[in-house]
């Protein structure tokens, strides 16, 4: 049961309480036996309200019995966004080594300028910019970027942004000395808010992407693109990933995914359960499954003569390689 539904309550009762306390002003005033039946009426729908009150101190109201909440990206949308939930997601994932280690690994290749091509929410691109390099922001998502906006407008910078899906790169006039397309972003390529990835449209669409993103390099620059590590397929189809606890929103919170390998459909999927105090949350996330021989030869395909993986502090979750 949704906040919706809690208004929904509260206009209930307080419409009880106005029609009793006008009718018990009416029937001590005219003492009519239609004023006496409403004022019953009023009685009766206050005290069922009351009723449910107490039932609800007693049962997990809005939860199933097991205390767990699952939502898909559609009611998601309706409690909270997927921005977020991504947001919400972030600080288990990364943390400030790995900021650290890409700006280090960023300023040793000598980058100046990078467009960050899944900007998402603006994780890393804010910090990037705030350590001085050229950042220029695009996703394909027009909700990830009015959230990317507010969270840049909250640190007084000035990043230049679009809503850009990753076919249409061609459409920026700049060149950068490195594109990044991270995150894990690549496997959901058209599909993060749909939350139905397509084998078919993966496979035909992510070489093109691959070719867009190349196509706005600087001579010497590169592509730095994540996904999901090898470590990730030996321990699977099916892993436990435990993240510990964070304080998120100010309240402490507990991360556990449940990663799904589905070799049928070729979807990954990731149930994320944030568990605060005894209440679960879940959320799943579907992405294609992208396995490391398939994006290094897409990477060829797309016209990068070399690729190659690197090793970043900090970087937990994903592989990183590095396309030239
Ligand atoms: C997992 S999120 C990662 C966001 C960000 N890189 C981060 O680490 O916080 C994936 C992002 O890829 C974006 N995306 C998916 N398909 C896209 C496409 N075809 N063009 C541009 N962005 C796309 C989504 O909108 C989403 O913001």
């Amino acid at each position: 049961m949704g906040k919706s539904v809690n208004v929904y309550m509260f206009g209930i009762v307080a419409l009880v309480i106005l029609i009793l306390s006008a009718d018990f002003v009416c029937y001590l005033t005219s003492g009519s036996s239609v004023s006496v039946l409403i004022v019953i009426l009023a009685y009766v729908g206050l005290g069922t309200y009351l009723f449910y009150l107490a039932c609800r101190s007693f049962l997990p109201a809005d939860f199933t019995e097991s205390g767990t909440k699952t939502f898909s990206v559609e009611n998601a949308r309706e409690e909270e966004s997927l921005p977020d939930l991504w947001e919400m997601t972030l600080p288990f994932l990364y943390d400030a080594q790995y900021v650290e280690s890409l700006i280090v690994f960023l300023r040793e290749r000598g980058v100046g300028s990078v467009l960050d091509c899944a900007c998402g929410t603006g994780f890393p691109s804010i910090q990037l910019k705030r350590a001085g390099f050229d950042v220029y922001c695009s996703d394909g998502s027009e909700e990830m970027i009015r959230r990317f906006r507010v969270n840049m407008k909250k640190t007084g910078l000035d990043i230049p942004n679009r809503v850009l899906r990753w076919h249409d790169l061609h459409k920026l006039e700049k060149r950068f000395d490195a594109v990044l397309c991270r995150g894990n972003s690549l496997i959901y390529l058209d599909s993060w808010l749909s939350n139905e990835p397509s084998a078919t449209n993966f496979l035909s669409n992510a070489p093109v992407a691959l070719r867009q993103m190349r196509g706005v390099l600087n001579a010497r620059g590169f592509l730095y693109v994540d996904s999901i590590s090898a470590d990730e397929y030996q321990r699977g189809p099916s892993l436990v990933e435990e993240f510990g606890e964070r304080i998120v929103n100010d309240l402490p919170m507990r991360l556990t995914w449940t990663v799904k390998h589905d070799w049928k459909q070729m979807n990954r999927i990731v149930r994320s359960a944030r568990r605060i105090g005894e209440i679960t949350f879940c959320h799943d996330y579907r992405g294609f499954l992208l396995k490391h021989e398939e994006l290094q030869n897409m990477l060829s395909a797309a016209g990068f003569s070399r690729v190659r993986k690197i090793k970043l502090d900090g970087e937990r979750a994903y592989d990183v390689y590095i396309a030239s």
